[in-house]
């Protein structure tokens, strides 16, 4: 009773790739149920009898009966005893009822929200997934030890049991939430206390909350210029002004905060290791910084996102354990320290800030996956964290030192290296008068990436080049990459 094109349109299913997941009977289904929906048949129209069906497709009977009952079940089909299945009236007061199949309808432009298009705009912040050289911001993570973490996660699974799988705090786990500000107390001047750290995916869902839960739409945030991108589409998202202040050897030249008539409700600071520059922000402004944030009942964001790698001695104490006035959010995250699938970040929060964060995360994930946390918390107390990060930081100020020699050695015609005291990547400036975005591309096709400068700057006034990350690289890799990059470079020149 099926027309032929009907017919050949129910086997097209069964033969199509894409749905070998699904068992005969729903292929079946879901092929009448197009048809239905896509008005080929039509409320009222009798489908075959489930025998005569079964035969022109070359499937069993109960085959198809178990098509027809579910499509019974979900109501497009009646069945009566003795005169065989029919499809349903109800289909006749469907939406998408049409004579033309709906998939074959041109394809509308996604209407997005003035917020999702803020969202879109440019590209999304993650990390490559196979990164590189030179994929800035990425830690080396093939010799991460795995069998401990692993011993450590069987040994939460054994304690926890199933209370493990529940839902967990929102606020992150408290024996996490103890070994972080211990942690932060200890090696970076802060003044935490459990209570007061809210555990999250990422810092970049720090920024989210910061600027959804701090400021309106329309406010002002001071950014720094040049400027981590995450931390400005994070604002831009939430539809701040960023309001770019320009930046120096010791990092945000704070001064412009007091000298500016714009007033801003909040600004963004990587007081330890400026990104992309590399600054650190001097003592004097930092205090300024606080003293400004007083006087304007403003907020301090401080992203403190890769401080434990600093070459030369210790790094400078965090803003927030120098403010006194509780106007500091501190960010925290394990993306760089440990590995990026973690999703571990944090914030240190002024106390009257706890309450109104971690209900607000509640509506963006409820909490962060507990096993992870448990997990970690035993990795930190068990002093496997502090290991990792002191041996990962020679790893990491060895390959610093290589980079900058290869640079030197192979590159100096070109770019001239800003190495920095910290950090995993490496700032260079182009010095050979070839465009950056035409320097990228033509390394992109050759197998190495790179980060331009210009697209972190709010201002065109700055010197054009790209940031190479050094720390997920040996020293062999690094080589090949520069080598490359010579190439690359000599062939722009030619
Ligand atoms: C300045 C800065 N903050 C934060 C992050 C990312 O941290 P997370 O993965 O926790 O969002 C990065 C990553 O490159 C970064 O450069």
């Amino acid at each position: 009773m099926f027309k032929h094109a009907q017919l050949e349109s129910v086997k097209t299913w069964l033969s199509d790739p894409a749905y070998d997941a699904l068992p005969l009977h729903a292929r079946i289904q879901r092929a009448i149920r197009q048809l239905i929906l896509d008005g080929v048949l039509t409320a009222g129209k009798p489908l075959p009898a489930s025998r005569g069906l079964a035969v022109s497709l070359g499937v069993s009977r109960d085959t198809v009966e178990s098509a027809y009952g579910q499509l019974h079940a979900e109501g497009f089909i009646e069945r009566r005893v003795g005169s065989g299945s029919i499809v349903s009236a109800r289909v006749g007061r469907s939406p998408r009822r049409g004579t033309r199949p709906v998939s074959r309808m041109p394809q509308m432009p996604v209407q997005l929200s003035r917020r999702g298009a803020a969202m879109v705009r440019g590209d999304g912040v993650g990390e490559s997934l196979m990164p590189r050289p030179f994929a800035p911001g990425v830690p080396e993570t093939r010799n991460f030890p795995l069998a401990l973490w692993e011993r450590l996660q069987r040994q939460v699974l054994k304690e926890y049991g199933t209370k493990a799988l529940a839902h967990g705090h929102p606020q992150g786990v408290e024996s996490l939430r103890r070994a972080i500000a211990d942690y932060v107390n200890l090696e970076r001047g802060a003044r935490a206390t459990p209570e007061r750290v809210l555990v999250l995916t990422s810092s970049q869902q720090a920024m989210t909350l910061c600027a959804t839960v701090l400021l309106d739409s329309g406010d002002r945030v001071f950014i720094e210029d040049p400027v981590y991108l995450g931390a400005r589409k994070a604002f831009s998202a939430a539809g701040l002004e960023c309001i770019p202040v320009p930046l120096d050897a010791d990092g945000m030249r704070i001064e412009h905060l007091y000298d500016t008539t714009l007033s801003a409700k909040a600004v963004f600071l990587t007081p330890s290791h400026q990104f992309p520059t590399g600054a650190t922000l001097a003592l004097d402004r930092r205090l300024a910084a606080i003293e400004w944030a007083r006087r304007h009942h403003a907020w301090i964001i401080e992203d403190d996102y890769d401080s434990e790698f600093h070459y030369a001695g210790k790094p400078t104490a965090c803003v927030q354990g120098l403010d006194e006035h509780d106007r500091t959010i501190y960010i925290g995250t394990f993306t760089k320290s440990l590995f990026p699938g973690l999703r571990i970040g944090y914030m240190i929060l002024p106390p009257q800030l706890v309450v109104p964060m971690t209900v607000a995360r509640t509506l963006l994930d409820g909490h962060s996956a507990s096993i992870p946390q448990l997990t970690l918390a035993r990795f930190i107390d068990g002093g496997h964290f502090g290991a990792h990060v002191r041996a990962m930081r020679s790893v990491y100020a060895a390959r610093r030192d290589v980079l900058a020699r290869l640079v030197r050695n192979h590159l100096s015609d070109f770019v001239e290296a800003r190495v920095p005291v910290g950090g995993l990547q490496m700032p260079c400036i182009l010095t050979c008068g070839l465009p950056e975005k035409e320097v990228i591309e033509s390394a992109r096709l050759a197998g190495v990436d790179l980060l331009g400068l210009t697209a972190l700057h709010a201002s065109s006034n700055h010197r054009a080049g790209f940031l190479m990350g050094f720390a997920a690289y040996t020293a062999d890799e690094m080589k090949a990459a520069v080598e490359d990059l010579a190439i690359v470079f000599r062939s722009l020149k030619s």
